[in-house]
């Protein structure tokens, strides 16, 4: 297995954007094998054929050239998890300037001169507050806790151990934050701890996937009772026992978005980068936490609307349009997102970006990702362009942070990209369905195994409601 030896993540072949027809040709192709799937497969069909390919777009980036960026960690204390929300003193002096924080592994940045200068008592508390995005994955022999037999709800694409998948390993490890112990996952202390409120997961596929590992988290005590209708694509699940509900509403581009062809997933869609999408925003008061996300769907063909007016548009034929990189679109989708929590959610938080694993080429031209363990964080870190869609998360939610002090919004921060990159072996590779003789389906290095790394979410989830729950009793 060559790929597991090497250290040397290899060149893609840069594709220009002069070459765009054939990257729609090749991005349309990609549609058509991959939308049903990625646009939440809720669908019974899912078994099917021609459901079953899972692939990810990130190769179809403008350069997928692969660099070794070092992922800013989270180190600049404005960009703790808590840091920032609540306390006034914790103005970011620049947004840009806090996401190039340089990475440093550990401590050596606590109390550095800025955060010297703040000198309020509840800024000192907070300081001393575990950064729980900042750590290593280290081995958890007891995992996993739950399985394909004891929970229901892993949909087939991500079963990876129905589908034979030999290694066990990926399994067996935990997160472990450099300052503190990330408590795992209590089933019965997390219903307690939700009792009475309402959780929705807001974006694509991979927002599915984690809402899956929790209902498989909590498989050991209840199954909810699924309360949507029965074709509707979003999905209502209520833990009656303890008035807890689930929503999970796909809203992959989080805007407003409309097909260029009426019902065709396959042409590009009209992004209404600053419109609201009502499948949530018109629900928003209706839940006390937002989880949302947003990430592959950004490097598929689109245009890009403002004003209803079109103002370019990312690979599209036209000469005559605004060609407008992935990053545009992204920025003015959590831009809008973000304008529509400030205005009355409950506590949001913002599930960064979760990168994906390709090697040995492109996730069209036989990209695999074969690893069976993690790396430790000196061994990797993001590429380029998604080192530019995390930082540009990471800008607009400090800005957004800035813009709703007024208003009472409760945006946090839920980095997920930092221990995500760490786990190439989290993928479900070819064990998302069954092969198929004579097609060559594209490895799934975009989602998670379940059980697997994804997982941990989970056990973050839990510490960072808790947080939420102290933070509330202390206000109260
Ligand atoms: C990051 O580190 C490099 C070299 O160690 C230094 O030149 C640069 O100024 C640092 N940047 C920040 C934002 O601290
Ligand atoms: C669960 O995984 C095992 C392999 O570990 C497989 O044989 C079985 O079919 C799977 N069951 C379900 C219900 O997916
Ligand atoms: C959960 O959903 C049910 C059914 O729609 C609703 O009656 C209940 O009020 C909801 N509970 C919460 C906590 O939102
Ligand atoms: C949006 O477009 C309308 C006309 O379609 C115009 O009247 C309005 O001023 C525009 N708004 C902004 C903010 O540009
Ligand atoms: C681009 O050119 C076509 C005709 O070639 C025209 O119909 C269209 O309105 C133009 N679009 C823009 C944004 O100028
Ligand atoms: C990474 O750090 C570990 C210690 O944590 C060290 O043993 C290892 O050699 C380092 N690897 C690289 C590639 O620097
Ligand atoms: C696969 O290809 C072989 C040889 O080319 C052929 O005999 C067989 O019928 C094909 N199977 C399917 C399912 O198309």
């Amino acid at each position: 297995m060559k790929l597991q030896t090497s250290e040397i993540i290899p060149l893609s072949k840069p594709k220009t954007r002069r070459k765009t027809r054939t990257v729609v040709a090749i991005v349309a192709l990609a549609f058509i094998l991959t939308i049903i799937p990625l646009y939440f497969p809720y669908s019974q069909n899912y078994n099917q054929l021609s459901l079953s390919f899972q692939i990810g777009f990130q190769s179809l980036d403008h350069n997928s050239i692969r660099s070794t960026t070092t992922p800013p960690q989270p180190n600049n204390p404005n960009l703790r998890d808590e840091a920032s929300e609540d306390s006034p003193k914790n103005i970011p002096p620049d947004a840009a300037a806090a996401t190039s924080a340089n990475s440093t592994s550990s401590n050596e940045k606590r109390g550095d001169g800025r955060e010297g200068k703040r000198t309020s008592d509840a800024v000192v508390k907070e300081k001393k507050k575990c950064d729980l995005f900042s750590g290593e994955w280290v081995p958890n022999p007891d995992g996993p806790y739950y399985t394909n037999t004891t929970c229901y709800s892993i949909q087939d694409h991500q079963n990876c151990m129905r589908f034979g998948r030999p290694d066990l390993g990926f399994m067996k490890w935990r997160w472990k934050p450099d300052e503190c112990e990330l408590p795992l996952f209590d089933p019965i202390g997390f219903l307690e701890l939700v009792r009475g409120k309402s959780l929705a997961f807001v974006g694509d596929s991979v927002a599915r996937n984690h809402m899956q590992s929790l209902i498989c988290l909590l498989s050991t005590v209840g199954h909810p009772v699924d309360m949507s209708k029965p074709k509707a694509g979003n999905r209502l699940y209520v833990y009656t026992e303890y008035n807890f509900n689930i929503s999970i509403i796909s809203s992959p581009y989080l805007i407003r978005t409309e097909k260029t062809v009426p019902g065709d997933f396959a042409t590009p869609f009209n992004l209404f980068l600053d419109e609201f999408d009502q499948t949530w925003t018109g629900k928003i008061h209706t839940f006390d936490y937002i989880i949302i996300s947003a990430g592959q769907w950004f490097f598929r063909p689109s245009y890009f609307y403002l004003n209803r007016t079109l103002i370019g548009c990312l690979y599209c034929p036209e000469a005559n349009v605004t060609h407008l990189p992935s990053a545009f679109s992204y920025r003015w989708a959590f831009r809008t997102a973000f304008r529509a929590i400030n205005g009355g959610a409950g506590v949001a938080f913002l599930r960064t970006l979760a990168p994906s694993h390709f090697e040995g080429g492109p996730w069209d031209k036989g990209g695999d990702c074969v690893r069976t363990g993690p790396y430790k964080r000196n061994e990797t870190g993001l590429e380029e362009y998604n080192m530019e869609m995390y930082s540009v998360q990471l800008e607009e939610m400090r800005i957004a942070q800035k813009a709703g002090r007024g208003t009472g919004g409760k945006l946090r921060l839920f980095d997920a990209t930092n221990m995500m990159v760490l786990r190439p072996d989290g993928h479900p590779s070819k064990y998302g369905h069954w092969p198929v003789a004579n097609r060559t389906i594209p490895n799934d290095c975009v989602h998670w195994c379940l059980p697997g790394p994804i997982d941990a979410w989970n056990d973050l989830l839990q510490e960072l409601l808790k947080r939420e729950v102290k933070k509330k009793s202390k206000i109260t």
